[in-house]
């Protein structure tokens, strides 16, 4: 039996992810009435009116997924309460709900907290108060997971006071992304990969995250927070770390965690010494994405509210160096960006040129994981011009693309449906854990702190560019 308990569950993330997920989850259950699913909100809302919201938002997420049939099953297992979580009083309505006459606490509970990180805290404290954390309970912790190492480690102090460390789940929901889990397989089962994977084979590595969206609804938050918190902290980090961890012992979630925070501590820091070579922050102009213009990042703060100080970037690229045997000298550049030319995420992991290059090829082999939109693993192989009859000595460029990206027969599971699955089987390999987040943070917040010491230079590009680039 498994109780869900989502606070915030009226919310946008829960009515666009996390219920559509779990609409999915119990359709594919053999025995849907293994799950309660409980929301809780701020707002009085009665039975009738709070199945209308989510019907409504279901049939729009679900799209072509949604039928009639299904969710007359998924509403017997919906309920909802309102709370006011600041408040003491209230609580004991969740309390009859766990601990009610039929179920007596001995299911799984599961507590998502898709809420303002401002109340993780209280929610915790209250239900640590009000008896709701045994040992049979998980949380599930939504980003941002505080906004520097001190919110961060106020947060996993509560956190770790009121849950063990084997409760709780951090999300990253690129963690959930197949391209990024296909990494491990990729390095950890192709004896011909495992054996370049280091610095004597291994040029230089580019970590891209691209959108075309601007900051739409969230100016405020996005100019308090700018993209080095908002996609590096976590998102960049994660593929860097897949990219680089030694091997784990085993496929243990912790043996898995350990082999990233090695990596995180042996990030050479970027500080005030280094901060003008080894990082950009821009901001974008206005321009065109995909053939439509848009406003800059000024206008479109402005179109919510004139106050907003527009201290925020929407672009970051960071060189990095790993201090360790396997990667001292390849230098790795993360970047990331909002309105850029193209909705892509990828890695390019360029190989040396060969020892005597007889055909003078440079960078001929590259090795390129795209994460979306497409799912691909690409090689690209130096070959001979064939049948080029001025060119019997030349060779190009051939790119092999392996991997499956043709239309799927059956319907891919979305981030969070798989990261709730993750925590129903209880596996922690794909959350993040306390120690690396904090030392994540803590290497972040030197870059921050370098920028703001230093008055870096906030520089621009255009929107449906690629952004600025280092200096050669
Ligand atoms: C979120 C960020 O965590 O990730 C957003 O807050 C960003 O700003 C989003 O747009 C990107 O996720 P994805 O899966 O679309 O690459």
């Amino acid at each position: 039996m498994y109780d869900i308990v989502i606070f915030g569950g009226t919310g946008d993330l829960s009515l666009r992810k996390l219920l559509p997920s779990l609409y999915h989850l119990v359709k594919k259950s053999k025995v849907p009435e293994e799950y309660r699913i409980l929301c809780i909100s701020r707002a009085p809302l009665d039975r009738v009116d709070f199945l209308l919201r989510v019907k409504e938002k279901l049939e729009c997420f679900l799209g072509d997924d949604f039928n009639y049939t299904d969710w007359k099953r998924f509403k017997t297992i919906l309920s909802y309460i309102d709370i006011e979580f600041l408040e003491n009083e209230g609580w004991d309505k969740l309390n009859n709900f766990i601990y009610s006459e039929d179920h007596r606490g001995k299911q799984n509970i599961i507590y998502y907290l898709s809420v303002a990180p401002a109340l993780f805290t209280p929610i915790c404290r209250q239900l640590k108060k009000n008896n709701l954390t045994p040992k049979n309970s998980r949380m599930i912790v939504e980003k941002p997971f505080g906004e520097n190492f001190k919110s961060a480690y106020k947060i996993n102090s509560v956190l770790s006071d009121c849950f063990s460390e084997k409760q709780i789940y951090r999300i990253d929901h690129y963690l959930a992304k197949e391209a990024v889990q296909n990494i491990l397989h990729l390095r950890f089962s192709n004896h011909l990969i495992e054996t370049v994977w280091n610095n004597q084979h291994i040029d230089q590595v580019e970590i891209m995250v691209s959108e075309q969206i601007g900051v739409e609804g969230r100016a405020e938050f996005f100019d308090h927070i700018g993209t080095l918190r908002d996609m590096v902290q976590n998102h960049l980090m994660q593929l860097l770390t897949y990219i680089t961890m030694e091997v784990p012992k085993s496929l243990s979630a912790d043996h898995i965690r350990d082999r990233k925070i090695e990596v995180i501590k042996a990030l050479e820091p970027i500080n005030r010494d280094n901060i003008s070579s080894h990082s950009i922050r821009a901001q974008y102009l206005a321009g065109e994405v995909n053939g439509k213009p848009v406003p800059s990042y000024k206008e479109d703060l402005k179109s919510v509210c004139d106050n907003i100080k527009g201290t925020g970037e929407t672009f970051v690229a960071l060189k990095i160096n790993i201090d360790n045997s396997r990667w001292r000298g390849v230098p790795f550049i993360l970047k990331t960006g909002k309105r850029m030319e193209k909705r892509l995420a990828e890695i390019r992991v360029k190989f040396n040129p060969p020892s005597n290059n007889l055909y003078g090829t440079d960078f001929g082999n590259l090795l390129v994981i795209e994460i979306q939109p497409k799912h691909t693993v690409s090689i690209q192989m130096m070959m001979k011009q064939l049948f080029g009859v001025d060119e019997a000595l030349a060779t190009h460029t051939n790119q092999m693309e392996i991997g499956n990206n043709e239309a799927f027969l059956y319907r891919i599971a979305g981030d969070y449906e798989k990261l709730l699955s993750e925590v129903i089987n209880g596996n922690q390999a794909f959350f993040v854990r306390d120690d690396e987040i904090m030392a994540s943070w803590k290497w972040i917040d030197a870059i921050r702190n370098a920028w703001t010491t230093t008055d870096q230079e906030m520089k621009t590009y255009i929107s449906g560019s690629n952004g600025p680039n280092f200096d050669k």
